[in-house]
């Protein structure tokens, strides 16, 4: 059943606030819990439906994940040590949990079957299912390159140099886990840099990860017959959840806004830097490490935005949060232009289609034009739509956002999806000042 739920014109946001757990960097903490030796302590996991998916895909493997107090615990089985599932594998709407999962599979003698819901089953496998296979990796349904699937790994997995045909973190991703437990060493090769945790954690574990430019791409290698060790991980907060609030503060008049303790690694904070760019006043503080990774607490005060042009090469660092640059960017005057947009059709939803119509039912006139989304700002959203959010949540919190400083309500069709990635949306925005009401 659809729960719809309406953004009002909202009164000043204020407040400091911590948003949960880096999802990215959640899935792959379980994920390399499982491969070590010995327990892995996670804090600051989010519990949200799609990691818990993999928390349990990850117990089915033989690798326990449960929660104890506010840590999250897995029981690690060794590389290769995983063990046949008893029943079906469900990632639910996770495109990550999925992808990276079939290349923690793909060097087992096991075989599992993978399902998702309806969104996942429409998106494309095959960009992780090319290079598995050509490691060893087989797929029991001939021909079939999306979910329901079986997969069969090997223990004999050949290692491969692969240039990855798309930015996809997900892909580099499966194919460095695969590498974990292949033969020699396995090289993703990146045109365009993606975000770096799984190389980061994998290192973090012991495993032997190498980094290197060269001809203007980056090389990453991974050494195989990896022996991981299990860690003590803390997660910090997600910038792409964070990115709702910081986005509200800067729309909503009257606004200040801190978000504590964020991940900033600069494979994340494309959308930062286009804030920025966009005139927006915003400061990262208390810029320090944690777990392996930087983190800040990002200040967010009302601002006059001006329109920019967003490079495709900022994709990658910003590949989650165009939905709402593009919501915020109707406030702005004049043209927003973002290029490079090609991935954005093929995540929970077609997100350059759900954007841009989700802007016209609110009287914004966006374009698609190839892989080019431009949002034409006049300075001053009408609302009074309802926007389709066609199960993707990222769609809904971005026309949530964009409600709250609208001259009429706003009105997404259902809020179910947020619950895969930011339960505490709507609890956070109110503790910061907005109402949302039942539509
Ligand atoms: C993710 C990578 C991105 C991103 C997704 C999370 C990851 O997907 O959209 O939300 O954790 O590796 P792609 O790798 O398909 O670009």
């Amino acid at each position: 059943m659809l729960r719809p739920l309406t953004a009002p014109k909202s009164g000043p946001l204020k407040g400091k606030v911590r948003v949960p757990g880096d999802k990215s960097i959640s899935h792959r903490a379980l994920m390399l819990g499982a491969l070590a030796t010995g327990r892995t302590r996670i804090r600051g996991l989010l519990e949200a439906k799609d990691v818990l998916n993999t928390a349990n895909a990850v117990t089915a493997l033989g690798a326990e994940a449960s929660k104890d107090g506010d840590t999250w615990e897995v029981l690690g089985r060794g590389v290769g040590g995983l063990k046949s599932p008893g029943g079906p594998l469900d990632f639910g709407n996770s495109g990550t949990g999925a992808r990276l999962m079939m290349g923690v599979i793909a060097p087992h003698d096991i075989t599992a079957h993978l399902v998702g819901d309806a969104s996942l089953s429409r998106r494309p496998m095959s960009r992780v299912l090319k290079p598995l296979r050509q490691m060893g990796l087989e797929v029991l349904e001939a021909g079939r390159e999306n979910l329901p699937l079986t997969i069969r790994g090997s223990e004999s997995l050949v290692p491969i140099e692969y240039e990855l045909p798309v930015p996809s973190a997900q892909v580099k991703s499966a194919i460095l886990f695969a590498g974990l437990c292949a033969a020699g060493e396995t090289t993703v090769v990146e045109k365009e840099a993606t975000r770096d945790h799984t190389e980061r954690l994998m290192r973090f574990f012991g495993a032997d990860v190498r980094t290197e430019m060269h001809e203007g791409k980056t090389r990453i290698t991974v050494k195989g017959d990896a022996e991981l060790t299990g860690r003590d991980v803390t997660v910090p907060a997600d910038p792409s959840s964070a990115a709702f609030l910081v986005a509200a503060a800067l729309i909503v008049p009257g606004s200040d806004v801190t978000v504590e303790s964020v991940l900033v690694n600069p494979t994340r904070i494309g959308f930062y830097n286009t804030l920025r760019d966009m005139g927006a006043d915003l400061t990262f503080a208390n810029e320090r490490e944690e777990g392996g990774e930087p983190i800040a607490d990002i200040r967010a005060r009302t601002s006059m935005l001006k329109s920019v042009h967003v490079p495709a090469e900022r994709a990658p660092s910003m590949i989650d949060e165009y939905p709402v640059l593009a919501a915020i960017a109707a406030f702005a005057s004049g043209d927003t232009i973002m290029d490079g947009l090609a991935e954005l059709k093929v995540k929970e939803s077609d997100r350059l289609s759900a954007t841009a119509a989700g802007l016209a039912a609110n009287g914004i006139f966006a374009e698609v034009k190839g892989d080019t989304l431009i949002v034409h700002g006049t300075g001053r959203v009408r609302g009074g739509g309802t926007v389709a959010t066609h199960m993707d949540h990222r769609i809904a919190m971005a026309f949530l956002t964009m409600g709250l400083a609208s001259e009429e309500p706003v009105t997404v069709d259902d809020v179910t999806m947020i619950a895969t990635s930011f339960p505490e949306f709507r609890g956070l925005m109110e503790t910061l000042g907005a109402g949302y009401r039942e539509a």
